[in-house]
């Protein structure tokens, strides 16, 4: 782990997967391995982000772990009301549900999570009391562009009108996820990832007071093999992982890593 004093949050992106079976395997498993050594609430934050339909089933599973449930979505909408499909940041809170992922690259590429739209779902869930960890990422393109860093720290400064002190204080936590290296077994080296938390750091410390104590997680095929190296960067204040955290071995040995 870094010098750092903000706890690690290793977060589980379950995406549209696993079946029931092997989510109930998953839990089963991750629960014998927290048993046999278990991480302390000071050391490292566990969270897993199951499909909505299994939020209630996969809490259930764990509780009496220190593993928290996070939703991979919330709608634009609030409260309740007819819209088929859609499951507003109150009634998750409603549910018990006190995590949400907003912003991630496939919900932006593919399902038009456009800035403005992030921005209304921002809004609600941390209106909701909801805490969310928020994604940005750039491209390939524009990282051999070279506009990078400046991708990023805009995705950054859209939020900044909806988030107030207390949210940036209680309610944000940043995953910087290049997108090129989502699901392609191709990861930021330490370096450039810490390279460009070390700016997210920068820009979250002109936008809020807060900006030093904000956990800045890193996503983008993170596995037991580069985990260590990854939490061992001064900005890098956990994971965010997808495919690896499929398998409750290789999720464990991630969370291991950044506990140390
Ligand atoms: P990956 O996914 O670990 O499979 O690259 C990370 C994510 O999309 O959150």
């Amino acid at each position: 782990m870094s010098g750092s004093t903000i706890v690690p949050w290793v977060v589980g992106n379950w995406k549209m997967n696993p079946t029931r079976a092997a989510s109930e395997q998953w839990t089963k498993e991750f629960k014998q391995l927290l048993q046999q050594t278990p991480i302390l609430a000071e050391q490292c934050h566990l969270a897993i982000a199951p499909i909505s339909l299994a939020l209630s089933e996969i809490k259930h599973q764990l509780s009496g772990t220190p593993v928290n449930v996070v939703t991979q979505d919330v709608s634009r909408f609030a409260g309740t009301g007819a819209f088929t499909g859609e499951i507003s940041a109150d009634l998750l809170a409603d549910y018990g549900i006190q995590y949400v992922l907003i912003g991630h690259s496939e919900r932006r590429e593919l399902l038009g999570d456009e800035p403005q739209v992030l921005r209304e779902k921002l809004k609600l869930a941390l209106k909701a009391g909801l805490t969310v960890i928020y994604c940005v990422g750039e491209s390939l393109e524009q990282r051999e562009q070279g506009t990078a860093e400046v991708v990023v720290l805009q995705q950054i400064c859209d939020i900044a009108s909806v988030v107030a002190p207390e949210h940036w204080e209680k309610q944000i936590i940043v995953a910087y996820e290049p997108i090129w290296a989502i699901g392609t077994g191709k990861t930021a080296s330490a370096q450039d990832a810490q390279s460009m938390h070390e700016k997210i750091r920068a820009g979250l410390l002109q936008l809020t007071s807060f900006g030093a104590q904000i956990a800045i997680l890193y996503g983008g095929s993170v596995k037991p093999e580069n985990a260590k190296e990854l939490a061992a960067c001064a900005d890098i204040n956990g994971a965010l992982v997808g495919g690896a955290s499929l398998n409750a071995q290789s999720f464990y040995q991630i969370v291991e890593a950044f506990a140390q």
